[in-house]
């Protein structure tokens, strides 16, 4: 056997592999109990009654745990397809959006093929960029965050990736923008609506009337439904764009606990109480951003779980974010460019948002004495 150097096996690794890095999302606790965690856009309740069942139904249906999961996702499908009035053969389900959006990817974007994505908008696009390999067209969003709809479609991408409502913003795009926009590009548009639940119309109605096959509405279990640790997502479009979706994920990519999670979470009166609690997040949204406006932060109106708070400076909002840390108020701060002066902070409990704004309110007072 010769010896082998890694550098020489290294060589081997594709080159936009070689540019990646892991994914670094915002910082994790193991203490939850303790601190006011408001920094991963998560829903702050546990998930409705009947999903949590679906521990004692395991327990008692052990078998469940060494058999594969169902690998069709058929009746989570069907399930699905009666909750949105959509097709089941127009939905794909993956380990998350992101497993969906990163089979998106993989579908249509081969090396050098030109790949749309806003800035600032969601940190995993130059990922799917560098995994496939393909050429990056960065859109710069203006200053009210909503998407450019002239600026993309000269662009002349093969594939575009916007959140909408936009993270880290919560802005969102007028529907009839995005009607307009998917007419006339000639590529896929793919609308990652994660935080639609939270906002006040979605692109659904556009995926039901069939019109564009161009068009890919993502979504998740993650945010409204309190199931961020679970991974479950879907993609929704037009059936033969969605087989091809569907071609390309992984066998048994959702767990047989995610499964039926999902498909409790589903169930008439799991609906009711995610609906009931995403009104209460909406409430709280408009109260925290009435309560960091008279704190002195400029606050934009957001339609997810989230608001973005501009402060006075950068160097303002770095040391706040570190007070607050240090008194286990987790917000999220992004030490770059255009939100080097802004905090982006996941509506909490109404506990975790006062909790919130009496640091503040101690922090300001620190600072002005
Ligand atoms: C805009 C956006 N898209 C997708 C995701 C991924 O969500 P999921 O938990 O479904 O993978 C996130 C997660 O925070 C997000 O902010």
């Amino acid at each position: 056997m010769t010896d082998r150097n890694v550098e020489s096996v290294l060589d081997l690794v594709r080159p936009s592999i070689r540019e990646m890095s892991p994914y670094v999302g915002g910082v994790q606790i193991s203490d939850y109990e303790n601190w006011a965690k408001l920094n991963q856009n998560e829903f702050p309740y546990p998930p409705a009654p009947r999903v949590l069942e679906v521990l004692d139904y395991i327990k008692t249906h052990p078998h469940l745990l060494h058999r594969y999961p169902p690998g069709d996702h058929k009746e989570l499908k069907k399930r699905l397809s009666a909750y949105l009035k959509i097709q089941p053969e127009q939905i794909s389900f993956g380990n998350g959006s992101d497993e969906v959006l990163q089979n998106i990817g993989l579908v249509f974007l081969d090396k050098g093929d030109r790949y749309a994505y806003g800035s600032p908008d969601y940190s995993m696009w130059p990922n799917y960029q560098k995994l496939t390999g393909s050429m990056p067209v960065i859109i710069e969003l203006p200053d009210g965050y909503t998407l450019p709809i002239d600026e993309i479609i000269k662009a002349k991408p093969k594939l575009a990736t916007f959140s909408g409502p936009n993270t880290p913003s919560g802005a969102a795009t007028p529907i009839k923008d995005l009607d307009r926009l998917v007419a006339e590009l000639d590529g896929i548009f793919v609308d990652d609506e994660a935080y639609a639940d939270f906002a006040e119309d979605d692109a659904l109605e556009l995926v039901r009337s069939g019109r564009y096959p161009n068009l890919i509405v993502t979504r998740t279990f993650s945010k409204a439904f309190g199931l961020a640790a679970e991974r479950l997502g879907y993609a929704l479009g037009h059936p033969d764009i969605i087989s091809r979706v569907e071609a390309v994920r992984l066998p048994y990519n959702v767990t047989i606990v995610t499964y039926l999670m999902g498909l409790a979470a589903l169930e008439p009166e799991s609906i009711e109480h995610t609906r009931k609690l995403v009104g209460e997040i909406k409430a709280e949204r408009a109260k925290l951003t009435q309560d960091l406006t008279e704190l002195g932060f400029y606050v934009r109106p957001s339609q997810a779980n989230f608001v973005l708070a501009r402060g006075r400076s950068p160097a303002v909002a770095k040391m706040l974010y570190d007070r607050l840390a240090e008194n286990k108020v987790l917000v999220r701060y992004f030490d770059s460019g255009r939100l080097s002066d802004c905090l982006r902070i996941t509506v909490g409990t109404p506990e975790e948002n006062e909790r919130l704004l009496e640091k503040i309110r101690e922090l300001s007072k620190q600072v002005s004495q």
